[in-house]
């Protein structure tokens, strides 16, 4: 039964194992005529199947550097000025002071091979009975360094000494030793036969009919195999697409716009009044360079009349002094209803069933649940007896799509829309506020010949996401941790 899912050169590595009694590093096997790459594949395998392990250890290596041949070559620099002394005593003056002198000498000193002498103001250099000895004989140092040019194996703590001094350099290797598992070692006891058999069916070997006289491996369905990752979207991408599809599907058609946009069209033509708290410094981010940009005189104009006095329409307006130069000053879009509301000044025609889907910015503090730079879907149906009934619908729908059943609709409050609502979902227990929606007010429309209702709606992408990704905190989504983006199903 093992025997049948072992493939051939898994058989020939078992056989020789057991031929080198249980174990062999990859490099015997190597020796034994199999090539390396083959080895540790058929290894691997072998190991999942538990019938081998691989062992592995470091060892180090040491090699002879440049300094440690010349030490071989000329003798170690103690040693020579040693040999010299043999004749006599000698001053410091004759033996110099390079660096190689300096070197030498403190070896001496160190392995008692010398003394100092004073005699006549002078300094000397004289050879103790130690030194005497030693000068006859091969020191450890030159032991192991010809120990290591013959490949032959030196006390570690000389070569440590050698390699501080620059003699020789030092390099771990991973070392690996295969050997048979019980398991392993029952199947090999068993006897192994090397067959010609059929491990990959080809074209050839269906036609030239071979197969019919051959033995076929068998599958190992319980084998390890490594698990593979195609390339595929981030997961907002993924449900980016969903949500454009599930749009068109319903019969809206797709719009786009500019990351940077003024005042004007940001929050002005929405009746958006100029000392609305959403317009400071703290929540949303205005450009510095460039700072002002141009609007539509026209427009400009109906828009002051507007938020001033309510121009034309029933409103009373906002009643204060309206600034076009406030309304020239440039942003990052803080919402996407900035893209519905210039559609519809510029298709004032309906009908009309409008989405767009994009980022938006806003100074938020980061935490579980908010971002400063998050998606936004948004949308209208603009049309003669759209009503708020109709609005719900969309929105349940929608929601229903994308695998959402509980939701809910609270009263809110756009400055743009009335009524208002805001839609809240239910997470962990909790209800968590996506998007807000309502009909457009009179002042945003009327002025701008939009005769019928318009229902609009801006949803949040991420907060959903987290949900449909099982998320507990939003920021997991932009963390592109690997792992995570490479398991997550496809959406
Ligand atoms: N613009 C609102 C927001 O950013 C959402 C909204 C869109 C509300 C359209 C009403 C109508 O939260």
């Amino acid at each position: 039964m093992e025997e049948e899912r072992l493939s051939n050169m898994e058989k020939e590595v078992l056989i020789a194992l057991k031929d080198r009694g249980g174990e062999a590093s990859p490099e015997a096997l190597v020796e034994d005529g199999m090539e390396m790459v083959k080895v540790m594949n058929a290894s691997s395998w072998l190991q999942s199947k538990g019938l081998v392990r691989i062992r592995e250890g470091i060892e180090k290596i040491y090699s002879i550097t440049d300094e440690g041949e010349k030490f071989l070559k000329e003798g170690l620099p103690e040693k020579n000025l040693l040999k010299k002394l043999l004749k006599g005593k000698k001053s410091f003056d004759e033996i110099g002071n390079d660096e190689t002198a300096g070197i030498a000498i403190g070896w001496m000193k160190r392995k008692g091979w010398c003394e100092i002498e004073k005699a006549d103001g002078k300094k000397f250099l004289k050879i103790t009975d130690e030194g005497k000895k030693a000068a006859a004989e091969k020191s450890i140092e030159e032991k192991a360094l010809e120990a290591l040019r013959d490949n032959k194996t030196a006390d570690e703590k000389i070569l440590q000494i050698l390699k501080k001094r620059g003699a020789v350099s030092e390099k771990e290797k991973i070392v690996r030793t295969i050997y048979l598992t019980e398991k392993g070692k029952n199947v090999v006891e068993k006897g192994i036969e090397i067959k010609d058999e059929i491990v990959q069916l080809t074209p050839e070997i269906i036609k030239s009919r071979e197969w019919e006289k051959k033995d076929f491996r068998k599958y190992d369905v319980r084998a390890f195999a490594p698990a593979i990752y195609p390339g595929k979207h981030h997961p907002m991408m993924q449900l980016i697409k969903k949500i454009r599809n599930i749009f068109v599907e319903m019969g809206f058609k797709e719009i786009q716009g500019n990351y940077v946009e003024s005042c004007f069209w940001d929050m002005d033509v929405l009746f958006i009044p100029q000392d609305h708290p959403a317009r400071d410094m703290q929540d949303t981010f205005y450009c510095k360079n460039p700072s002002r940009m141009e609007v539509d005189k026209k427009l400009l104009d109906i828009v002051a009349e507007i938020h001033e006095t309510g121009g034309k329409t029933n409103s009373k307006g906002w009643g204060y002094k309206f600034s076009k130069e406030e309304s020239k000053r440039v942003l990052l879009r803080t919402h996407t209803t900035v893209n519905t509301i210039r559609y519809l000044i510029q298709h004032p025609e309906p009908p009309a069933k409008i989405f767009s889907i994009g980022k938006v910015f806003r100074r938020e503090n980061i935490d579980m649940t908010h971002l400063p730079e998050f998606y936004q879907v948004e949308g209208i149906v603009y049309e003669e007896g759209a009503n708020f009934r109709e609005l719900i619908g969309v929105l349940k729908e929608f929601y229903r799509k994308m695998g959402f059943e509980k939701i809910r609709f609270r009263p809110a409050y756009f400055p743009y829309t009335e009524p208002s609502m805001e839609i809240e979902v239910e997470w962990n227990g909790k209800w968590m506020e996506l998007g807000g929606s309502g009909i457009f007010r009179p002042e945003v429309t009327e002025p701008f010949g939009i005769k019928e209702q318009v229902l609009a709606w801006g949803l949040g992408l991420e907060r959903m996401a987290m949900m449909i990704l099982g998320l507990y905190d939003i920021r997991e989504l932009y963390f592109s941790d690997i792992e995570w983006l490479r398991k997550l199903p496809l959406l």
